[in-house]
């Protein structure tokens, strides 16, 4: 992906409305942990509706260079897993490209294998801290070395004899807790996270589906998760819904541009990952829920939405978890709506795949938006029709990309950004599928 040459892109307002009816891709989360749990269970694991993007491609390889065997068959995939402990020696550098989510699980699953990897990633990752989960991982008896700062490249010695682990998480991340119940599968005795905040739980639903002993208790806000290791999973099928953070950018154009009204089907609604509509409900937007059902162990459902004038956002920090990506897009409606916005306890967003603060707040500007950050808070100065008229700059943020251009399709005049290629990370077809609703992009 570093390699290949950016790809400059401009969005300007649709002469029509957005109408029409969409399937977003898989969910990044669950198909990420589709392919790992599929690859330490025994047996043949089906995946239906894998998110193929660059992001998920790159776990697809790690696990294969790892022994696992991972083909497609016509639109599903076939995990054949190698039980707990089984994987092997990889003969190359894993690269996980852009994926934060995918280093930093693989980083839980090495731990308790004993033999030695290394691990790297694009300029974007290597930025990123993995040290929330060297800490904590190193308790194992694993040997982890990283480039200053804890950064990527990252040599690991798994552990032979693998310690469970107690651990309570500094931060709020599903990351740091997928990579310690990953490590603590393969290690003997009873595996304790406790999260402060309940984060998305995607990792402990497959367990159970997986055949996992694994308990879950309230513990004041947050959790108490126990897993007992050296489980025998066994295979078990996926459904993966449509990711909720990918069917956040449609939705919200739909709610932007005047006469919209689309649907969007078959999109996840676990409710530790949907924040968004909850704030967007708040701000007065018409979200519709058709279809509800259950699959694959997931709520998954049909939303409808229309445009709305949008009231003014106060979001509280503790919501952040359940709506940790969608902050860009956010801060385009807020934007958009009439009023001052207040978007709290926003510090994890400086770690993500670009210093997702610094770079919300430079595209609101680059549109001629009053934006500040106060401490980890970010205030937005909602004008209705921003002027426009400015580039953004994405630093390999696929997300920024993808909240920008839906912003150029309510701006007086166009946005343009530097670079869309990192679109495909995460959401492949996105340009299409956008268009198809009616959105102007060239
Ligand atoms: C993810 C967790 C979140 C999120 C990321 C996916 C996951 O990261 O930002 O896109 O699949 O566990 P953190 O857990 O680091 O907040």
């Amino acid at each position: 992906m570093e390699s290949s040459a950016p790809r400059p892109m401009a969005a300007r307002r649709p002469a029509t409305p957005l109408s029409g009816q969409a399937h977003v891709p898989g969910d990044k989360s669950i198909s990420h942990r589709a392919l790992m749990f599929g690859a330490l269970a025994i047996g043949q694991t089906r995946i239906t509706g894998l998110l193929e993007g660059e992001d998920v491609l790159r776990t697809a390889a790690a696990m294969r260079a790892l022994g696992a065997s991972i083909s497609r068959d016509g639109a599903d995939w076939l995990v054949a897993g190698r039980g707990i402990g089984g994987l092997t020696p990889p003969e190359d550098v894993l690269d996980m490209g852009n994926s934060g989510t995918a280093a930093r699980l693989l980083a839980g699953i090495l731990a308790t294998h004993d033999f030695y990897s290394v691990m790297t990633g694009d300029a974007s990752l290597r930025k990123r801290p993995m040290k929330r989960v060297i800490d904590p991982l190193s308790a194992t008896g694993a040997v982890f070395t990283a480039r200053e700062g804890g950064r990527l490249p990252l040599t690991i010695q798994g552990a032979r004899d693998a310690l469970p682990i107690t651990y309570r998480l500094p931060v709020a991340s599903a990351q740091v807790k997928s990579a310690i119940l990953l490590a603590g599968l393969n290690a003997r005795g009873v595996t304790q996270v406790e999260e402060p905040e309940p984060t998305r739980d995607h990792s402990e639903n497959m367990l159970l589906h997986f055949g996992a002993e694994l308990t879950v208790r309230q513990a004041g806000r947050g959790r108490i998760i126990r897993l007992t290791g050296q489980p025998e999973l066994r295979a078990a099928d996926i459904i993966v819904p449509g990711d909720p953070s990918s069917a956040a950018f449609p939705l919200v154009a739909a709610l932007l541009v005047p006469g919209s009204r689309i649907t969007l089907t078959g999109i996840g609604l676990n409710p530790l990952r949907t924040g968004l509509f909850e704030t967007l409900r708040e701000m007065g937007a018409e979200l519709t829920v058709r279809n509800h059902r259950i699959a694959g162990g997931e709520p998954v459902g049909d939303i409808v939405v229309e445009h709305t004038q949008l009231r003014a956002a106060d979001t509280p920090p503790e919501r952040a978890p359940s709506m940790i990506d969608e902050y860009p897009i956010l801060a385009v409606a807020c934007a958009a709506s009439r009023g001052t916005s207040r978007l709290r306890g926003l510090n994890e967003l400086r770690v993500k795949e670009s210093d997702r603060l610094a770079a919300t707040a430079a595209m609101l500007r680059a549109a001629g938006v009053h934006v500040e950050i106060e401490g980890d808070d970010l205030i937005i100065h909602g004008v209705g029709s921003p002027p426009g008229g400015g580039l953004v700059e994405t630093h390999m943020d696929h997300r920024l990309a993808m909240s920008a251009l839906v912003f150029g399709q309510i701006t007086q005049a166009e946005m343009r950004i530097d670079d869309a290629s990192f679109i495909d990370t995460s959401f492949p077809g996105y340009v299409p599928l956008m268009r198809k609703l009616g959105a102007a992009i060239s």
